[in-house]
This record gives C-alpha cells, structure tokens and sequence, in this order.
C-alpha cells in the first residue's frame, strides 16, 4: 500500500529547512509541504502558551493541506506543543527532541551530553524528559540483551544560546561576531567535559562550523535531522504510508515572511529545491 500524500513539516522560521534536507535525501519520492512562521520568529523567547497556540494553527493549516503526517521541525515547538499535537491532531505528529537525544546517546562515550537550545526549550525540561525516555529504552534493551538492570546513565549539561537564531535568519553563520556570542554561550557546556552536544535547535546546524570551532575537535556534534528523518521513514513502513517509490517528491514552501529572503536563504541551506515560495498571512496580523 501506498499513500501519495505529502509530509508536513514546520519551524519558525528557516531552522526547520535542516530537518527538510535530511528528508529529502532519505526519502525522495515523498512530497513536501514546509511552512516558516519567519513573521512571528522568534519561538524561543516567548511563552510556551503562545508558542502551543501558533504550534496549533500551523498544524491545523498542513492538516487542511492533505498531509499524512507532521513533523515539528522545531525544538521550542516540540518542548511546547508536542502531546497537544499527538493528542488532538487526525494524523501522526513526530517531534525533534527525543530523536536527537537518541542519536546523541548512541555516540557518547562517557555520557555526558550536552545540549544547547533556546531559552523556552531549555526551560522546558524536555530535554530532561527525553533522557529518561531513552534511559528506559536502552535499558530495556540491556535487560533483553544482558539480563543486567540498567540502560547506561545519561549526563545532560544543558545551555541556552539566545541571539544564535538570530545570525541564522541574517544569513550570518560564520561572522567575527557569532563565533565571540559562541564562546560565550557555549562555555559552560565546554568546561562541564561534554563528548557529545546536542544542537537542540534546528537551527544549529547552520552555526556547526562555529560551534564545533568551539567546542573543539574532539566533541561530536549531533543534529535531530537524520535521527528525525530515519524516524519518519520507520513509521511509514509501518504504517504503509510511503509515497510511491520511482517518482520524484514534490516539495513546496510557504512562509508568514518575506517570500524573497526566505528563498535566498532557503536554496543556501537547504538546496535548488527551494523554488517557489507562497507567501501566508495570519488574519490577526
Ligand atoms: N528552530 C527553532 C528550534 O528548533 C527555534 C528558533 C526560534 O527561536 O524561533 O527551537
């Protein structure tokens, strides 16, 4: 069985396009449809009550679009909205916090992770949350595999980085002035002896030459996007709800900003796929 409808992802802004790569490479028969809320960036300084709410109207926009499936291609919305999505939405929702944290505990080798993120998903605790939702699995899987009692601990050092999205939606990923706000922000999770870090913001990624500058050689850097990716595939498998395979996905980009901007910076973090650009206004705006 196959199911032609596109997948739906969404971010506030240009972050969510990292998440948009990873899918396109592992899964190009399938549609896309984006959405930036570039109008109402930035999430991360704001209530996590307004923050659910736009998490809503988004999901309900795609929804209306046909999408088989949503994914929350932002960290602050995931910390935010993601059980009010899964609960009340007629599809399936995936969320970008638990599978990077997966990924993460798949590479560390000490377990001290750490995580940098935006002020609302650093306050959240999900991050907290995910950790012991991955502790329970691979413990689990230990007690399958061992019969011993315990996964392996997970450490998290966790730091909130505001004023990065912000270079990131300039087009500014490697200036003078983000590697300095990097070596600032990024100091405690560099002294706290981390191997592995987390960029618990789609977009991180965008800054990884920066960070890893930083944080030096010697710690890897994970995104959500693959794990996130790899996610969304098993689900289709499972559900048989992959788009046909022998054909090429379509994808389409709609943003509450600038139409122009979005698509200049859109083909350079994204990729040629970003060729229309719809433009979407809120009614309250
Ligand atoms: N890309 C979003 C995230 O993953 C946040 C950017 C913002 O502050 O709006 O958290």
């Amino acid at each position: 069985m196959n199911d032609p409808r596109p997948i739906g992802v969404f971010d506030s802004g240009l972050g969510g396009l990292t998440v948009v790569r990873a899918l396109i490479d592992l899964l190009p028969s399938e549609d896309i449809v984006f959405f930036g809320d570039n109008g109402r960036f930035p999430y991360g300084p704001k209530p996590a009550d307004d923050v659910r709410r736009y998490a809503v109207q988004i999901a309900e926009l795609l929804v209306a679009r046909g999408v088989k499936l949503i994914v929350v291609g932002c960290n602050t919305a995931s910390a935010a909205a993601l059980p009010i999505l899964q609960r009340d939405l007629p599809v399936p929702v995936i969320g970008v916090v638990e599978p990077g944290l997966r990924a993460a505990a798949k590479v560390t080798g000490s377990g001290r992770i750490g995580v940098i993120g935006t002020v609302g998903t650093i306050a959240s605790g999900a991050y907290q949350r995910a950790a012991m939702h991955v502790e329970a699995a691979a413990g689990a899987a230990a007690r399958a595999v061992t019969g011993s009692r315990t996964g392996s601990p997970i450490d998290l050092y966790c730091a909130a980085c505001p004023g990065f999205v912000e270079f990131v939606e300039a087009g500014e990923v490697d200036s003078d002035q983000v590697h300095v706000l990097a070596e600032r922000l990024l100091d405690p999770v560099r002294r706290a002896g981390v191997d592995t870090l987390v960029l618990g913001c789609t977009h991180y990624p965008l800054l990884a030459r920066t960070i890893g500058d930083v944080m030096g050689r010697d710690v890897v850097l994970v995104s959500s996007a693959e794990e996130t990716a790899f996610e969304v595939r098993e689900l289709l498998e499972r559900t048989g709800a992959l788009a046909p395979p022998e054909r090429a996905g379509q994808r389409a980009f709609v943003t509450s900003g600038d139409t122009t901007t979005f698509r200049a910076l859109g083909v350079r973090f994204c990729g040629p796929e970003v060729v229309d650009v719809e433009a979407w206004r809120w009614p309250d705006r």
